[in-house]
């Protein structure tokens, strides 16, 4: 039964890697086994991660390469490179996001258009060559898209709407692509996190931070840890989630049920 969880000898790709969610997914898929590759603009950070997961797993395979997911000719020369040196992609995590946040009527349209761009954009250009690489190479793959509660609900009293537009759009760019991408047994999927404590939430949910008081709203009573989000990251990288395709999987403590 638990053979369908493995992702051992299997590729990854996990976007946005040097820190946060991103950092906890690679150290999850390279302590299971998968050959990582660890990705994102801050090249110092992907290093750093990447050494220190070859300390604490001395027999992980997880490989640093520096790329914007914004810039076409950056993403296809990762893709390039991914079929050259592992000849297949089996899972690809589309986790790079940027929030900016202020009320619409003072945003400008610099802070809109960088949030599209990252969190929508590179979403399409990496799904987009990844699903090339699966269809050419071994038809079929898993790919997990980084949405957000966001998608579905306008958090309050943060004022964040190009976010929560950009992870609309990724949720439904999901199942635009699952329902394209079935017939080469590619599954996509996205997880749906709530509050999780990293860089971006940053330090106004801890005591006495401005947000705080939103924690009592969670039905499971406090903030989430990146390491909530590893066991459904690896279930729907690996086998055990074969017939789940287009789902939005929350995992928000029950925040988006009340
Ligand atoms: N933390 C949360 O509470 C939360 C909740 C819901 C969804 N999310 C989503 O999860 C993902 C990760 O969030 P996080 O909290 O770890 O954020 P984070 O800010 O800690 O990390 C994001 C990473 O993405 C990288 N990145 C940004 N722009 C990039 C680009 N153009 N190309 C490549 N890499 C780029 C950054 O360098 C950084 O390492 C994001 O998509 C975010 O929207 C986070």
């Amino acid at each position: 039964m638990l053979t369908m969880f493995s992702v051992k000898g299997k590729v990854a790709l996990v976007t946005g890697a040097a820190q946060g969610l991103g950092e906890s997914m690679i150290r999850l898929l390279s302590e299971a086994g998968a050959h990582v590759i660890a990705c994102d603009i801050n090249e110092a950070g992907i290093n750093r991660v990447a050494a220190q997961i070859h300390t604490d797993f001395p027999d992980a395979s997880c490989e640093p390469i520096k790329a914007n997911v914004t810039d076409n000719a950056d993403v296809a020369r990762l893709m390039d490179y991914i079929a050259h040196h592992y000849g297949q992609l089996d899972i690809c995590i589309n986790n790079a996001g940027v929030l900016e946040r202020g009320p619409i009527e003072d945003m400008s349209l610099q802070a809109w258009t960088r949030v599209m761009d990252v969190n929508v954009t590179g979403v399409f250009l990496v799904s987009k060559y990844a699903a090339q690489l699966m269809i050419e190479h071994q038809r079929g793959g898993s790919i997990i898209n980084m949405s957000s509660m966001s998608a579905q609900v306008v958090n309050v009293p943060m004022k964040q709407a190009a976010y929560n537009v950009s992870k609309a759009a990724v949720s439904m760019f999901t199942k635009s692509c699952a329902v394209e991408w079935a017939p080469y047994g590619i599954r996509v999927n996205a997880l749906a996190p709530g509050y999780i404590r990293t860089a971006m939430t940053g330090p106004d949910f801890e005591a006495g931070g401005q947000f705080e008081p939103l924690l009592d709203w969670i039905p499971l009573k406090r903030l989430g840890e990146p390491a909530d989000l590893g066991g459904a990251t690896l279930w729907l990288a690996s086998d055990a989630s074969k017939y789940v395709t287009g789902s939005i999987v929350a995992i928000d403590g029950g925040y988006t049920l009340i």
